[in-house]
This record gives C-alpha cells, structure tokens and sequence, in this order.
C-alpha cells in the first residue's frame, strides 16, 4: 500500500520537499497551504514532471485539512522565514499560533501520523506540537540536526578538499544559535576531524555551520534556506517510510537521556517505521554535555515564554 505523506506550508521548504518526494516516488503527496491556488498550482506542476520522472504518485493541492485524513507522516512547514537580522527565535509567537493550528487540524484527521516539525523556532514548535498533538514522544520530531549536520560535512570537504561523501558530522542540541556541533564525531572516512584540522580551523568551521541558516539568509533577503532543508527532511521521510533505521540527529523528546528532561533537543535517533525508535545516547565530556545542557536550556527559555 503506498505511504501518504501531508505537507502543511505549501511555500518554499514545503514544495521542494513535495518535489523530492514525486521524483523519488517515495510517497503520495498532498500540499496544504491557507493561501488559495498556490497548493493547486504547485501540485498540479509537480503532476505535469511526473511522467518525465517515471512516478506513478499522486500529488494533490488543497485548502482543506479533510484532503490530509489518514495520512502516515504529516511534515509542518507552515510559519513565517526569517527575514536579515532575525533570529529563529523571533518567529516565535507568530509560528506558534500557525504550528498549534496546523497541529491541531492534521492531528485530527490523521490521529495515527507520524509528525515531522519543520517550522522554526523548530525545537520549540516540535514541543509544541507534541502537547497539542497528544502523540507519543516517539511519532513527533523535528528536523534540524540532519541540516544542520550536513551543512558541518559541506564545510568539512571544502576545507579537507574531500568528497562530501566522504565526511559524516554529527551536531547536537537546539536548532539555533546554541546548537552543539561534535568535531569528535564529525570524520574524514572515519577519522575525527580533531586528528587532521587545527583547533583553529575546526572554530571556524563550527561558527559558519551556527551561521548557516542565516549566511543564506543574508544572500536571499526575502526568504530563508529551502534546498537543503527539504533534503534533510526528506533523509528522515525515507528512513520512516521506508523503515531504513538510520541513525540521524533529530529533535525527540528527551526524558532524561543527557540528563536533560522535558524538552525537545538534538541528539542522534534511530528512525523507523514507528517513527522514533530509539535515543543513541553518546558518551560525551563535560564541556560537551555543558555546551548540550546550554542548547536545551536556550529551548526551555523559549517553551517556558509560550506558557507550555
Ligand atoms: N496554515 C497553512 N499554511 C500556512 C499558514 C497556516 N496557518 N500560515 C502560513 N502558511 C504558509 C504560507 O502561505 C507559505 O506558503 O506557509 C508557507 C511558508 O512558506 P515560505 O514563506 O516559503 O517559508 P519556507 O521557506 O518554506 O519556510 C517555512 O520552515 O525553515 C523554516 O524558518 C522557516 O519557519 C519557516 C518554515
């Protein structure tokens, strides 16, 4: 039986996903957008490349949440970009009321959905959408570290001069300014970074990985990063639906794992069918789990400003 898979923001993250998914043939799809037409038009060009793709999908437009019911994986990538000089966290209260709305209406008619959280502040809102969900831990989650990861691996090559197949990279905590990249797990072909780049040059890659989003940010001026984002959500969609077990960073709900409790935060997770299947927790050192236990808090500060 093919997966459906609803994606609630048909604008830049949330098309592109919807591209990857018809040429891939991962998935049905169907784009739900409040703003009338642009689902339909976006859907209906997706459609048109189909056959040119060789997938057999269907790809559906709509405004209306009754065309999401019984989906297995619903992605919300509704809310506001950032615009230069905002940080994630000033989309805070405007992507809260969208993100409750868009949780509430998709939950409704999908109660059995695995949910992706993509909106920024992306940590807070997967928070957020697990309360209002009332979904177990382990079928909400939200997409960060895998880009965040793969934005460390790009600057990781170019500066090693390898593939960028070649490099793995881990980054942990919250998707913002505080996340937590891992030079100890990030490797050349399984050798560490700290073994081949100096101190120096492994800062510096770390301060352009937190500066990734808004480094683009500052080149598109009306809108935020999309290409990459969709791809890393869509790395998550195909290890679900396709039950891979990839072990990937992702926001899940933490109950102690890290000695952190009650928050949504970055760490490595196996995903499967059933959505979360297991927390990997690494042995960290002290300034690593300090710098971890910051991020979370940074997490805290913010739920705690929404009242939840
Ligand atoms: N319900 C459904 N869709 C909505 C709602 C809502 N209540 N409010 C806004 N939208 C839609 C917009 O109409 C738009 O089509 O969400 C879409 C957002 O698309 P873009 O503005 O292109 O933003 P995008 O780049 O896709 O980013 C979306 O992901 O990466 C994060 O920070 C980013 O929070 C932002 C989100």
């Amino acid at each position: 039986m093919k997966t459906k898979t609803s994606i609630i923001g048909a604008g830049n993250v949330g098309a592109s996903l919807a591209q990857l998914i018809a040429y891939s043939g991962l998935s049905d799809v169907v784009l739900f957008d409040i703003v009338k037409g642009i689902p339909q038009g976006k859907a209906l060009d997706i459609s048109e490349a189909c056959p040119l793709w060789n997938s057999s999908v269907s790809v559906k437009g709509t405004n209306n949440y009754e065309d999401t019911a019984g989906s297995d994986i619903v992605v919300i990538t509704a809310g506001l970009p950032r615009k230069p000089g905002m940080s994630r966290d000033d989309l805070l209260q405007a992507n809260a009321e969208i993100v409750r709305k868009a949780t509430e209406e998709a939950c409704r008619v999908s109660p059995e959905s695995i949910l992706i959280i993509v909106t920024n502040p992306m940590d807070v809102m997967t928070y957020l959408a697990w309360k209002v969900s009332g979904f177990p831990p382990e079928r909400v989650m939200g997409m960060g570290g895998v880009l965040d990861s793969a934005r460390f691996r790009t600057f990781v090559a170019w500066e090693f001069g390898v593939s960028v197949e070649d490099v793995e990279a881990l980054v942990l905590g919250g998707h913002g300014d505080q996340m937590v990249p891992m030079p100890r797990f990030t490797t050349v072909k399984g050798v560490p970074i700290t073994e081949l780049l100096t101190g120096e040059k492994i800062d510096s890659l770390i301060q352009r990985t937190k500066n990734g989003g808004a480094e683009i940010v500052s080149y598109l001026k009306t809108g935020s990063a999309y290409y990459a984002p969709a791809a890393s959500v869509f790395e998550m969609l195909k290890s679900i639906i396709l039950d891979e077990k990839r072990m990937l960073p992702c926001a899940a709900y933490l109950s102690g794992q890290y000695g952190i409790n009650d928050i949504y935060a970055g760490v490595p997770v196996v995903l499967g069918r059933k959505g979360v299947e297991k927390i990997v927790e690494l042995k960290l050192e002290d300034s690593e789990k300090k710098k971890l236990e910051e991020s979370a808090s940074a997490v805290r500060n913010l739920v705690e400003k929404l009242g939840l």
